[in-house]
This record gives C-alpha cells, sequence and structure tokens, in this order.
C-alpha cells in the first residue's frame, strides 16, 4: 500500500462544478484550420486505401493547427483539471466509419491507442446495445445512468456521433476533490481505500486468466507527488458478487460517500454532434444521465459516441504501475496496440503485455 496523503490537494486538478463555469479554458472550439486538417487527414488515408488498424501517426498527417491541438489534450489531460473538451470536430457529412477514421487518426497524435473489450474494439461504438442489467455487465451498452467512474487506460476519449432526443448530459468530476472531502470528514477511512478492492474482469478475460483481479487495485494511491484514483463500483461490486464476499457496513457507507461527494461535485455539460472529452482516469471521473430511445430507431439514427483508450509515455508516477495502471487493461482482449492485434498476440496462451515502455 502506498503512503497515505494527509494534505489537502488546491492545484487546478481539485476543482468543483463552480470552478469550470467561472473558468472555461477546459473548452475549445475548433475552428475552419482543425476541419480542413481533418479532411486532408482523412483523404490521405483514403488516397493510400488504408484500413482504421493500418493508420498510424506517420500516414495520418497533421498540420500546424491539429499538432497544436494534439498538444492542448495531452497537456491538459496529464496536468491542470485532467480533461478537456473539444468541440466541433467534424462528422456532418461524413459516414460513421469516415469519422471513426478521422478521430482514430488524430487519436494517434495523443499516445499509444489500445484495445477495450472483448472484441478488440480499436474504437468502440458507445450505443444501446440491447444488453440486459446485470452485475457482470459492462455498462457502455445500455441507455442506463452511467456513474461516475474511471476507464482503464491512461485517458479516455469520448466522440459524439449522434445525440438521442433528450441529449442526456455528461458528467465529470475530479477524483482530487473527492480525497480531499474523504480527508476532510472522513479520514478514517483512508487506510481502507488505499488498500482498495480487486476488480472483476466482467467476463472478458482469456480463457487461461482467472475471472477477477489477483490483486486488489487502491482507490487511492500516492506516489511521486501525485495522487491517483481508481474507482469504478460496478467492476469492483462485480467483484464481490463473484466472490460471494458482500461489502461490509462500513465499506457500502464509504462507498456510498464517494459517490455522493462525485455527485455534489459533478459538472454537467451538453455535448452535441462533433464534441468529444479526453479525460485523465486517475484524476477525473466520467458518467452521463440516463435516456430514451424508441425501441424501433433506425441504427443509422441512434445515440451513437465513440470511444478509444489510450497510453501516454511518461503520464505520471505509480506507486505499482503493473496493478494501477495496466492491472485491469491487460488481460484477454483488452490493452492490445493494432499492430499487436494484427500479430496475433493476442491469441497467444498465457503472454500478456506488462509495460509501456515495452511497445513504444
Ligand atoms: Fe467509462
Amino acid at each position: 500500500m502506498s503512503e497515505i496523503l494527509r494534505h489537502t490537494i488546491s492545484d487546478d486538478s481539485a476543482w468543483t462544478a463552480d470552478d469550470l463555469v467561472r473558468d472555461r479554458s477546459w473548452e475549445v472550439r475548433l475552428g475552419p484550420a482543425h476541419v480542413a486538417e481533418f479532411a486532408a487527414g482523412l483523404a490521405a488515408v483514403q488516397a493510400q486505401g488504408l484500413s482504421l488498424q493500418q493508420i498510424t501517426r506517420a500516414n495520418f498527417p497533421c498540420g500546424p493547427a491539429l499538432r497544436d491541438l494534439a498538444a492542448h489534450v495531452v497537456s491538459a489531460t496529464r496536468s491542470g483539471r485532467g480533461f478537456t473538451i473539444l468541440r466541433g470536430l467534424p462528422v456532418d457529412g461524413h459516414s460513421d466509419d469516415e469519422v471513426r477514421l478521422m478521430y482514430w487518426g488524430f487519436c494517434q497524435h495523443l499516445g499509444l491507442c489500445v484495445s477495450q473489450d472483448v472484441q478488440c474494439a480499436l474504437v468502440a461504438d458507445v450505443k444501446e446495445k440491447g444488453i440486459a442489467a446485470g452485475p457482470l455487465t459492462r455498462a457502455y451498452g445500455s441507455k442506463r445512468v452511467t456513474s461516475l467512474h474511471v476507464d482503464g487506460t491512461d485517458v479516455v476519449g469520448l466522440l459524439a456521433v449522434r445525440q438521442a432526443p433528450s441529449s442526456p448530459l455528461t458528467t465529470l468530476a475530479s477524483s482530487i476533490t473527492i480525497h480531499n472531502e474523504f480527508l476532510a470528514q472522513h479520514p478514517e477511512w483512508l487506510p481502507l481505500l488505499y488498500a482498495g478492492f480487486p476488480w472483476d474482469r466482467k467476463g472478458e478475460q482469456a480463457a487461461w486468466e482467472a475471472p477477477l483481479m489477483p490483486q486488489c487495485l487502491p482507490v487511492f494511491s500516492y506516489a511521486g507527488g501525485q495522487l491517483s484514483a481508481h474507482y469504478n463500483r460496478s467492476w469492483i461490486t462485480s467483484a464481490s458478487v463473484r466472490r460471494n464476499l458482500p461489502f461490509s457496513d462500513e465499506e457500502v457507507a464509504m462507498l456510498d460517500f464517494f459517490d455522493a461527494m462525485a455527485k455534489k461535485h459533478a459538472y454537467a455539460t451538453a455535448m452535441a454532434p462533433g464534441d468529444v472529452y479526453f479525460a485523465n482516469n486517475y484524476t477525473v471521473l466520467h458518467g452521463r444521465e440516463g435516456y430514451e430511445e424508441d425501441a424501433d430507431t433506425q441504427a443509422d439514427l441512434k445515440r451513437l459516441f465513440l470511444r478509444i483508450w489510450f497510453f501516454v509515455p511518461e503520464f505520471r508516477a505509480f506507486a505499482d504501475e503493473a496493478v494501477e495502471r495496466y492491472g485491469i487493461t491487460s488481460f484477454g482482449n483488452m490493452g492490445w496496440t493494432a499492430q499487436e492485434l494484427a500479430q496475433g498476440r493476442n491469441l497467444a496462451d498465457g503472454h500478456r503485455r506488462d509495460f509501456l515502455h515495452a511497445v513504444v
């Protein structure tokens, strides 16, 4: 277990909704130069006849506007507020596949993009998939409210392609602010939070892997002067169900307090088609309101967001990198690069990549 941070963090990473209302520097509206460079990148990959999996930083060119934008995304997620929202990516007039190519191409300039699920999706469709609610089911295939949580890599990107008629709001909250609240109101729970919980693998593990993490993933950890959070109540609840070890009353109270503080300080924002957020999973939680959509809505008119997961070299310090950074991502068909998938490395029995420096 890492050292427990016993003082309040007061830098930009510890924000509240009011802070984001006062200072909107987290938001960037794209201009004609950005749009033109996205179109040029798309034209380049189409001219080369490249599939999405073949796109690299080298063959998806970025002009000066997109290069500056990429530097902004990396900087805004690595430090400061820990996230940014870009508004106005060119989605109108493009097919979903063309949007995937542009989005994926741009993200090659942000970090090392990896697969996210049992299907090895590199760009995952976040949409209603008719998946029934259940304790061992990942939440992104439903219309239900998505509670504030983090994903499995350094950064998550989520691009709005089509919205539902009710335009459910996206919610974001600072994990650092929540740690400040624990410190102020319930410091007695910090040792439990730093000890953490095992996470379930939600049935997405390979045949030779255990159905849940062998170690506990700390809810909070502290290393190199940086606090990191790892919180997804759904995944730790699944682990408790699979182990048949219900949470104690104290653990339930602690997790309820975490959720209540996340909700209290969350900022809710509309996401229009072409808007995308990039969030540091160690400092920023993300979620979404529930929504309604007619069951007979045509597939090409349904709400659709596109998710990309990526690692950023030298992103931050970790107390236990193998567990905190790769413990939940590097299993099954998750955590593989497009090049590794092309080589079939995800099919090699028992072999896992543990460290980013092994592939960059
Ligand atoms: Fe998520």
